[in-house]
């Protein structure tokens, strides 16, 4: 029988990986909470519906990159593909709607058929916040102050760049696409074979092409910003004024656009270049239309989703948490071996890791004790358990010290 694989694209998470993915986790929680978030879980799959209607039939994420089946009921349903989409249809479902403003975040994996490189995964875990309900600037300024808060937490503050745009109101993006359409339809030709299929169906997202022909195409193309309406200039304009009274490093790209289809006004993408291909780290936007299209009421809404697996290449592990030091049992004969467990939970009800070490001789155990970093090794023996009594060995010191069975109640607290 050959031997079993994991599937192309999805990862086994453990050791040092694990470790930094929970310390990821635990920041932008900890952050999340200061900034007033409360936890949501979505589940795993929704109704395909959720994610056509939300992201755009023909954003890569629906249009190629779905895991979509039909369950045994004959439902069409769909690994989730990212979390906005799940939270937008909980908001409405859940009848979330009288709760206005409702700041929202969460964890876990996301799935999306993409061709797998570094960084690139088919399963992925995102950490993301929404903010629904506020439509004032200040509500992105905010999102933005999170994101930058948890980059810095985690070291990498001087690793990445803000990149923002926007992408204006509704009428400002239909001007837009209008006029950029006009603009392409005579290269059309020349267009990428992607870009000539966006060119009717999501025009906008040709101007973050990566072709190297359609940039050289794009060079004299009306930009986003001559069909701004006045109103959003401002919102985006007073941001910007914000952001650099915080002190949140970014430049203003132009090009950026992003891939899903809900976006308004403003979009951002922390970016790095210590990752290859895969830049992007930290994501989001504006997304004022988008309960709406799911059947809600008008919610507006602002929010990002960061890659944790992204993240976690960039973390230098000399962050994360230490790990407490073990205290060791080591039984010296069978008798020692009756009592271990029993010992062990006494010294673990004291808060403490504790580790029984039973294979191979004394000098193994001790050997082992060292390289587990024990803070005291416990050596339980039937000469002192006769007397009641067991020797600690402070492993700092090598200072060692017999006490009675029932003193090791209190001796670790
Ligand atoms: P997104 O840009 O599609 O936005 O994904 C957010 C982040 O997830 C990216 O910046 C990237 O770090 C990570 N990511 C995406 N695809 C992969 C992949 N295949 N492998 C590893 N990491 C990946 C969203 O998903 C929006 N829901 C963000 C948002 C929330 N906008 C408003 N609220």
């Amino acid at each position: 029988m050959s031997k079993l694989q994991k599937v192309r694209g999805t990862r086994d998470l453990y050791g040092l990986e694990k470790q930094k993915f929970r310390f990821i986790e635990s920041a932008a929680f900890g952050q999340a909470q200061r900034f007033g978030y409360s936890e949501i879980e979505t589940p795993i799959f929704e109704f395909s519906e959720v994610f056509h209607r939300s992201l755009g039939e023909t954003s890569d994420a629906v249009s190629k990159e779905t895991y979509t089946f039909s369950d045994r009921g004959g439902d069409s349903l769909t690994l989730r593909p990212e979390g906005t989409a799940g939270v937008a249809r909980a908001f409405i479902s859940e009848g979330m709607t009288q709760e206005l403003p409702l700041k929202l975040y969460y964890y876990g994996p996301m799935f999306r058929y993409e061709r797998p490189q570094k960084g690139r995964y088919r399963q992925f875990y995102q950490i993301g916040v929404e903010n629904l309900g506020p439509s004032t600037y200040l509500a992105d300024v905010e999102s933005l102050q999170l994101a930058w808060s948890f980059l810095k937490q985690l070291g990498l503050k001087d690793s990445c760049i803000l990149e923002i745009n926007t992408l204006g109101d509704v009428d400002s993006r239909t001007k837009y696409r209008e006029r950029l359409v006009e603009y392409l339809l005579p290269l059309q030709s020349q267009l990428s074979l992607d870009s000539q299929t966006r060119l009717l169906k999501n025009p906008l997202r040709i101007l973050d092409s990566k072709d190297a022909n359609d940039q050289k195409l794009l060079e004299g193309a009306p930009t986003l910003k001559e069909s701004l309406s006045e109103e959003s200039r401002v919102f985006f304009d007073s941001i910007i004024k914000h952001l650099t009274k915080l002190n949140i490093p970014f430049v203003v790209n132009e090009k950026l656009v992003r891939g899903l289809d809900y976006y308004c006004h403003t979009v951002f993408e922390f970016t790095t270049t210590l990752l290859g291909a895969q830049s992007a780290i930290l994501s989001g936007g504006r997304y004022d239309g988008l309960i709406e299209t799911l059947g809600g009421p008008k919610t507006p809404g602002v929010g990002w989703a960061a890659g944790v697996d992204r993240l976690a290449d960039l973390v230098n592990e000399s962050l994360l948490p230490h790990r407490p030091a073990p205290i060791c049992i080591l039984p010296a004969d069978e008798k020692g071996e009756e009592l271990c467990s029993a010992v062990a939970q006494v010294v673990r009800e004291q808060n403490h890791t504790v580790e029984i070490l039973t294979s191979g001789n004394f000098g193994k155990k001790m050997k082992r004790a060292d390289k587990l970093h024990a803070s005291h090794v416990i050596i339980l023996g039937e000469t002192e358990l006769k007397e009641n009594k067991l020797v600690i060995k402070d492993m700092k010191t090598s200072e060692q010290k017999e006490i009675s069975l029932p003193a090791l109640k209190d001796f670790f607290k």
